[in-house]
């Protein structure tokens, strides 16, 4: 396999560029092909099923680029198909699930909330963790309409400060100490996030384990892109290009796809 192929990753929208950065941050050496399928957003709304469909279709498109690697930079994705997209494709596929595990061993009130997707919390995938930690109360928010307001470039608008109040109240109240951010696009939240939360409430998401994951695979398959050079990024979109460059650095490598 040559390896200087790219990594192809995918999300529902432009969440998981917040992986994407972390991964060109970790392995700047590594040639990325993203695919924002904002048309198809929010998949958290959406049946097993149809996640599973939007998936093949993601990846489908990543492998005609002749992609090594395959990122599900989505939690939501993760967390309903994973089994099923590690069943049909060769390719190694790295998923990224709510961290649970990290928030466990940080909490000192053992008692940490997740906000995530209604798809991701109401996943076996998701249940079957919490089940494994039942020394610890985990309270379970859904981030309702969160994602939405992300996609519609609304990040700022009063509506959302109003939601994530609703959402993080109830949890503050209930005494957590660690705040789980479960889908990809609550990271460009965090400022809002931290301004409603105490400041002895810490923050974690997956982005850098992640990051961590590709390198370790890429190293045991012999996949490492050994190149002396900067790796290329492109980032495609099937929505509103407009929406997806306030997301990248490099707003030239933007481009609108119709897959
Ligand atoms: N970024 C996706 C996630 O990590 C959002 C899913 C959605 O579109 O609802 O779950």
């Amino acid at each position: 396999m040559d390896n200087t192929k790219p990594i192809g990753l995918f999300d529902s929208g432009i969440g998981g560029t917040s992986i994407c950065t972390e991964v060109n941050k970790l392995l700047p050496n590594e040639n990325t092909i993203y695919l924002a399928d904002s048309k198809n957003a929010p998949y958290g709304q959406r049946s097993k099923q149809q996640i599973i469909e939007l998936s093949y279709k993601n990846i489908d498109y990543l492998l005609s680029q002749d992609c090594k690697l395959i990122i599900v930079a989505c939690n939501t994705a993760t967390t309903n198909a994973i089994t099923e997209l590690r069943s049909k494709y060769d390719v190694p596929i790295i998923g990224i699930e709510p961290a649970i595990k990290p928030a466990t061993l940080l909490t000192k009130t053992a008692v940490i909330g997740v906000l995530a997707t209604k798809g991701t919390i109401t996943s076996e995938l998701f249940s079957n963790t919490v089940k494994k930690y039942s020394d610890i109360v985990i309270v379970e928010q859904i981030g309702y309409d969160l994602v939405k307001l992300i996609e519609d470039g609304k990040i700022d608008h009063p509506e959302m400060n109003l939601l994530l109040k609703q959402y993080l109240d109830p949890m503050i109240e209930k005494g957590i100490d660690t705040l789980v951010l479960g889908c990809t696009h609550y990271p460009y939240l965090i400022a809002q996030i931290k301004k409603l939360l105490p400041d002895n409430i810490s923050i974690i998401d997956s982005g850098l384990a992640v990051a961590k994951q590709t390198q370790k695979i890429l190293l045991e398959k012999n996949l490492l892109n050994t190149s002396p050079q900067s790796g290329t990024h492109i980032f495609y979109t099937n929505k509103d290009i407009e929406v997806l460059k306030m997301f990248v650095n490099d707003q030239s490598a933007v481009h609108y796809l119709d897959f």
